[in-house]
Order: structure tokens, then sequence, then C-alpha cells
């Protein structure tokens, strides 16, 4: 380890490591991942397939992978939302699931490259710099013409555009931080979170030996890629 390396529990986001945020945290993020998993079932995922969840949080994606792919490895680096991810595999007997506490950075691969790698709204804890670093790491993990899915809060904006959409994107937030979003969680998320611009954003992924095949933008601020890894 480089004495320059980023320590990602420093940007992992106090509330991601907090218990009781981490309690509340499915009925807040309300994720479904059927969109996703039927994406990557059309590039193949399967039952002999290996699948990364990068950021995998309480593991809405990784269970539902698990139902289908032949392995998962899911990795957080935030002990709390990992002990509630074990929590589940063990109420759901997912015995094809390896949790790993991990991040972006210091997730190390071992054994045959992975078929596919995911992550949803997790790569936004990194300054861009370390996007960098962080995608030429999930591209080497998978094997040449494996499949990464990328999904995270993206503004798709010119720089003249940043405050009216910022100001959208704030006015379709919700009331009640129990569940959902609130003007002041997005204040926040813009304050003390990375997210950059799909105009960075894509040319880093070209950067790092991937080919966008899909992508997805919505309201100017949700982004989701399909991406082959060279
Ligand atoms: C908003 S949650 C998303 C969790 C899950 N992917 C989902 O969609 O519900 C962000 C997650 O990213 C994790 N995280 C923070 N820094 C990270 C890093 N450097 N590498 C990987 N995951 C990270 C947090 O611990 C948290 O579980």
């Amino acid at each position: 380890m480089t004495s320059w390396w980023l320590d990602e529990l420093r940007t992992a986001g106090a509330e991601h490591l907090d218990p009781a945020y981490v309690a509340g945290y499915d009925a807040k993020a309300q994720v479904d991942p059927t969109d996703d998993i039927d994406t990557l079932r059309s590039h193949g995922l399967n039952e002999t397939s290996t699948v990364v969840d990068l950021g995998a949080g309480t593991g809405s994606f990784t269970l539902a992978a698990a139902r289908i792919a032949g392995s998962v490895i899911a990795v957080d680096p935030s002990p709390a939302m990992l002990a509630r991810l074990r929590h589940r595999l063990t109420t759901e007997q997912a015995v094809n699931v390896t949790a790993i506490e991990a991040g972006f950075l210091s997730y190390r691969h071992t054994g045959e490259p992975a078929d596919f790698a995911y992550s949803r709204n997790a790569l936004h804890q990194l300054p861009d710099l370390w996007k960098v670093v962080a995608l030429r790491q999930v591209a080497a993990l998978l094997r040449p013409g494996g499949i990464f899915r990328l999904r995270d809060l993206v503004l798709d904006a010119a720089p003249d555009q940043l405050e009216t959409t910022i100001e959208a994107w704030m006015a379709r937030a919700v009331e009640d931080p129990a569940q959902g979003y609130t003007a002041t969680d997005l204040a926040e998320h813009l304050r003390s979170e990375f997210s950059t611009f799909t105009w960075l954003l894509e040319p880093m992924l070209e950067q790092t030996g991937f080919e966008i095949v899909e992508r997805e933008v919505r309201a100017s601020i949700y982004a989701a890629y399909t991406c082959r890894r060279r």
C-alpha cells in the first residue's frame, strides 16, 4: 500500500457506518434491483456466472443476483452495512455469497476473473481521481468481455445548467426522511460526496478499459451504464 493511498472509511459517509441509519436504510432507499438483473441477464448472467457487487450495502442486488448466478462476492467497507447484509444472507440461506469488508480501492480479487461487476450509488463516495483508480480495478477483476453495470447519481448537465438541474431535483425530494431522500439529504450529498458529471465519468470509463454499450439517464441525475470490459 502506497503512502498516498486513500483510506476509504474516511469517504464512506458517516451515515453508512452508523448502525441506526443502516437499520432504516432499506425503507429509505427502496432499492428494486429488477431492471439491473434483467439487463445483466440479457448480457448472459446465468447459473455459471460470477458477480462482484461493489458497495453492496445491505445487499438488495446481491440477494437478487445470488438467486441466478453461480456465486456473488459482496464488497462493502462499512461493518454496519455488512452486518445487515450477512443477516439477510442467513435469513435467505444465500450460501453462494461471500461478503467481504473492503471497498473499490482495497478489494483484492482472487481466483478466476469475474463475469460481471455491479455497483449502485457507491462510486460517488470517491473523488474523481479515486474513481479512476476504482474503475481501473473493476476492469482488472473482470474477464475480457465481462460486463460492468454501473448505476449512480451523475449530473447530466452542462455547466450553465447546474443550478436548474439541482433545483429541479430538490423540488422532487420527499418530505419524510424515513421514506426517501429529503432536500436536506440531497444538499448534504452534494456538499460531502462526489457526484460528478456524465461528461467526466464517461471518458473515465472509456480510459479505464470499458466500452459503454448502454446508457440511460433519468431526470438529468440518475445514470445507469452497461459497460463491456475490452
Ligand atoms: C448509498 S449506499 C448504496 C448501497 C447499495 N449499493 C444499494 O444500492 O442500496 C452506498 C454504499 O457504498 C459504500 N461505500 C462507501 N465507500 C465505498 C468505497 N470506497 N467502495 C465501495 N463501497 C463504498 C457504503 O458503505 C454504502 O454501503
